[in-house]
C-alpha cells in the first residue's frame, strides 16, 4: 500500500499493534501530538486509538468508518447464502473477504471459514472488526488472511468444502455518494485490476479439490461462466452454483 492513500496516526498506547498495521499498509506512523502532525495530503487517515482503529475521510465530510462485524441473517426462512453453500460443517474459503459481511455469516452457520482479502487497508480494518466481534462463534470459525487466494490457491493444497467468491460489482454512478460500506470498498479496491483477474479466480477454484464453487451475482448479470449446476436467487442478489472439474478442458 502507498503513503500517497492513507496516512496512519496513532495515540501510541498499542506502539506493538500500530507497528503491525504500519508494516502491512508499507507507511510510517505519525503521533497524535502536535511536533508529529502529518503533513500528508492523502485521501484516507487511518486512526489508531489504542487498540481500535477508524478511517477518517481527509476530502469529505463522512463520518469515520469504524470497522464492524454484526452477521446479518435474514428475519424469516433460510439464508439464500447458506442454502447456496450447501452445508453447515466442514471448510469454506472465500476468496474475496471484504468487510466479511457474507463470511461471517457462513462462520456463524458452524462452518470453518477461511478468506483472504489481498488490500492491506480493508485487512487491516476487518481484522480489527473481527478481533472486537461481540459473536465468540465468528472470532473462532473465521480465519481471515491477507493473502491473494489466487496465488495461494495455486501454490497450496487446499483442502475446503466449497469455495466461495463475491467479485466486485460493477459501479453505478448513483452508488458514488451512498455512505454504504460496499462503496467504501470500491474507493479502496482497484476494481478494474480485480475484474481482470475474476477469470483466473473462477479457474483456480474449478481447478481445486472443493466439492462446489459458489458465486455472487447480481442479477441483471449473467453466469460469469457456462456450467453452472444451480443457482439461488434472493431480491437483488443470485448465488451461482458449480461443480468443480465438471466444465474445465484438459
Ligand atoms: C465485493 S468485495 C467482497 C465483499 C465481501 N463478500 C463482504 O461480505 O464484505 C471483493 C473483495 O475481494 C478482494 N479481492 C479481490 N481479489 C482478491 C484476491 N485475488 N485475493 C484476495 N482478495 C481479493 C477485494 O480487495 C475486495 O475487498
Amino acid at each position: 500500500m502507498n503513503s500517497d492513500l492513507v496516512t496512519l496516526v496513532s495515540d501510541q498506547s498499542d506502539i506493538k499493534y500500530t507497528e503491525w498495521i504500519a508494516e502491512i499498509l508499507g507507511v510510517r506512523i505519525y503521533s497524535e501530538s502536535l511536533e508529529d502532525r502529518p503533513v500528508n495530503n492523502t485521501p484516507f487517515f487511518l486512526r489508531v486509538s489504542g487498540n481500535r482503529v477508524q478511517l477518517e475521510f481527509a476530502r469529505d465530510k463522512r463520518k469515520p468508518y469504524i470497522p464492524m462485524i454484526a452477521p446479518g441473517f435474514p428475519a424469516k426462512g433460510v439464508d439464500p447464502l447458506l442454502r447456496a453453500i450447501g452445508i453447515r460443517q466442514g471448510i469454506v474459503i472465500d476468496m474475496t473477504a471484504g468487510w466479511c459481511v457474507d463470511a461471517s455469516r457462513i462462520a456463524s452457520s458452524g462452518c470453518s471459514t477461511i478468506a483472504f482479502e489481498n488490500n492491506p487497508l480493508v485487512y487491516v480494518l476487518t481484522q480489527n472488526a473481527i478481533d472486537h466481534c461481540q459473536h465468540s462463534i465468528i472470532r473462532h470459525y473465521l480465519d481471515l488472511r491477507h493473502a491473494d487466494s489466487i496465488q495461494t490457491l495455486q501454490s497450496e493444497t487446499m483442502d475446503a468444502d466449497v469455495i466461495y467468491m463475491d467479485p466486485m460489482f460493477p459501479i453505478h454512478k448513483r452508488d458514488a455518494a451512498s455512505p454504504k460500506p460496499i462503496t467504501l470498498l470500491r474507493e479502496l479496491v482497484n476494481h478494474s485490476r480485480h475484474m481482470q483477474s475474476l477469470d483466473r479466480m473462477f479457474d483456480v477454484a474449478m481447478r481445486s479439490s472443493a466439492r462446489r464453487v459458489v458465486i455472487k451475482r447480481p442479477h441483471h448479470q449473467p453466469a460469469i461462466q457456462k456450467g453452472k449446476v444451480g443457482e439461488i436467487k434472493s431480491k437483488q442478489i443470485r448465488y451461482d452454483i458449480y461443480y468443480p472439474g465438471s466444465n474445465i478442458e484438459n
